[in-house]
């Protein structure tokens, strides 16, 4: 069986740190082990539609935001289509036979869902798009017959769904869909950054993000004001490892290497947390050296985007090529879909001559 990722974004804003740690390095390592046949990368506007319907204009702007962040993290245009979710009419066409096979119960109970809900304050006046954009969610994975979806943690009751709608299809109608399976991040001490002010989640309207597109200044100053141990107030004070965001950074990013540049007084990180436990230890300095961690990373993807940002668009040409390939594949899916529920009536001959033998002819 071939190899397929599928996976993708709402393009609602630009691409932060936590989308690198949570998603995009696992998918360009995946990409680069060159262990798949296909790699398709969404940017998934018809459902970032779904709740900001009324503002296009913001989706619109940032499909070329999203874009220029796949490309300067490394996602490869020789290796992965980058493709436009609304400009593949298959996509659409499935999720509609696929609401036949899902329940309003069964929504109801998708835990993300759930919390949108709950978020929102939303009863009966949700709109029915946004309620049903898991089933949406299944055509995208489903169309490219996806192995696998590499996604944040957040996304797994989507693909719990996804799986889901395969086994329904396929006992209804035959086996024609595939189940995909997650990918999650590797990072295991962190597969979810926190916000640079210690809150759960890196969110624009927090501000409390580190964006890929950064430059070297802002990111800086959003290190050096990042949220620490607040009981931490001299030096000499010992300080708590615990929901101390930079720590948490540091889990995240730092490596043997970056001690042995940065800072060769000590050996490990852990050896830096337990000098930062007993006391001794100031923010100031853990927060340079996070800084370093950070832009060794985010150089190389500075560099890159700087590259595309001077071809725009060619940046289009690429989301135009990789449209036009995603759209070859989920419309043959479509095809057999359509085949498998019997709605192909000019393709079957079959079909056409007995309807003829009944009236005789
Ligand atoms: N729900 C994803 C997000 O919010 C975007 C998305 C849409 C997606 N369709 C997908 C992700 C299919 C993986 C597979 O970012």
């Amino acid at each position: 069986m071939k190899k397929i990722i599928l996976t993708g974004d709402r393009p609602t804003g630009r691409l932060h740190l936590g989308h690198y740690v949570g998603s995009l390095k696992m998918r360009t390592m995946l990409q680069d082990s060159g262990e798949f046949d296909e790699i398709y990368i969404m940017i998934a506007d018809a459902q970032a539609l779904t709740d900001n319907f009324d503002n296009p204009e913001k989706i619109r702007t940032n499909i070329v935001e999203v874009a220029l962040d796949y490309l300067s993290v490394g996602i490869d245009p020789e290796k992965s289509d980058i493709f436009i979710q609304s400009q593949i009419n298959a996509l659409t066409e499935l999720s509609f036979y696929y609401m036949n096979l899902v329940t309003m119960a069964r929504l109801q109970r998708n835990p993300t869902v759930k919390s949108e809900i709950e978020m929102r304050g939303f009863a009966n006046d949700i709109p029915v798009g946004f309620f049903t954009y898991p089933i949406s969610q299944a055509a995208d994975i489903t169309a490219f017959k996806a192995t696998a979806v590499p996604v944040g943690e957040d996304q797994e009751p989507m693909i719990e769904q996804a799986r889901e709608i395969v086994r329904k299809f396929n006992n209804t109608y035959g086996e024609v869909l595939t189940e995909p399976e997650i990918i999650l991040s590797d990072n295991k001490v962190c597969k979810r950054l926190p916000g640079t002010d210690g809150k759960a989640k890196m969110s624009k309207s927090l501000g409390n993000g580190i964006y890929l597109a950064d430059d070297p200044e802002t990111v800086k100053k959003k290190v050096m004001s990042m949220y620490t141990d607040p009981g931490h107030i001299r030096i000499e004070d010992p300080g708590k490892i615990e929901g101390n965001t930079v720590f948490t950074y540091l889990d995240a990013f730092s490596t043997k290497d970056d001690f042995d540049e940065f800072l060769p007084d000590y050996s490990c990180l852990d050896e830096l947390k337990e000098h930062y436990k007993n006391g001794g230890l100031g923010d100031v300095k853990i927060k340079k050296f996070l800084n370093k961690v950070l832009e060794r990373e985010l150089e190389p993807i500075r560099k890159r985007r700087a590259c595309y940002e001077k071809d725009i668009p060619g940046v289009y040409e690429i989301l135009k090529k990789g449209t036009e390939n995603a759209k070859k594949t989920a419309d043959n899916t479509l095809k057999e879909v359509k085949e498998a529920m019997k709605i192909n009536y000019f393709d079957d001959d079959a079909l056409i001559s007995s309807q003829a033998l009944k009236y005789g002819g």
